[in-house]
């Protein structure tokens, strides 16, 4: 099963992402999908904003993972937010050891994830983005843990 929500701007992709991050839960590994320019960056900035992280948050190319503190009372203490695009073993990704870190204290979400799909087995949530001719983003959520959370993605979609 899926859900989806169309984002018409930049705004509504922080938004949708604002959303997201109330049905995030301690242990969670997102893995975000979608070409160059999709707006995996910018719906991770609104998850941020919906985790209570304070800073500003800029895209991870380059450093592979940033962590954020988070101020909220769900339990959700630190965002690890990864981009594997320049990956180029996946022992790279494996080093992270971001399913021990998630476990300990937060989340993670995973720009250009399915490139290590692998390494985080069923249990993760999927968002895959599609982009229309102009401005317009389609998210689409799936994977095993979105199976769990049916009720929260129901309200999620539009
Ligand atoms: N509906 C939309 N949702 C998200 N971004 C949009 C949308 N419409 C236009 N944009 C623009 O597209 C760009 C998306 O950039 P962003 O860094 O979020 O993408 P990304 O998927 O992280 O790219 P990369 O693969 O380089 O990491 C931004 O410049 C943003 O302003
Ligand atoms: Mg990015």
């Amino acid at each position: 099963m899926s859900w989806r929500r169309y984002c018409a701007d930049a705004d509504a992709t922080q938004a949708a992402g604002v959303d997201f991050a109330q049905l995030l839960r301690r242990g969670d590994v997102v893995l975000l999908t979608g070409t160059l320019g999709a707006g995996k960056t910018t719906f991770t900035q609104g998850v941020a904003r919906g985790l209570g992280v304070r800073e500003r948050v800029t895209s991870p190319t380059f450093t592979m993972v940033r962590q954020h503190q988070c101020h909220n009372e769900r339990g959700v203490e630190t965002l690890h937010h990864c981009d594997v695009y320049r990956v180029t073993s996946l022992g790279e990704v494996l080093d992270l050891a971001l399913g021990e870190l998630v476990e300990e204290s937060g989340v993670a979400l995973v720009e250009w994830g399915e490139l290590a799909a692998s390494l985080f087995g069923r249990d993760v949530l999927q968002v895959t983005f599609a982009s229309d001719d102009a401005d317009g983003r389609t998210l689409r959520v799936d994977g095993a843990l979105a199976e769990d959370r049916r009720e929260e993605l129901d309200a999620w979609a539009r």
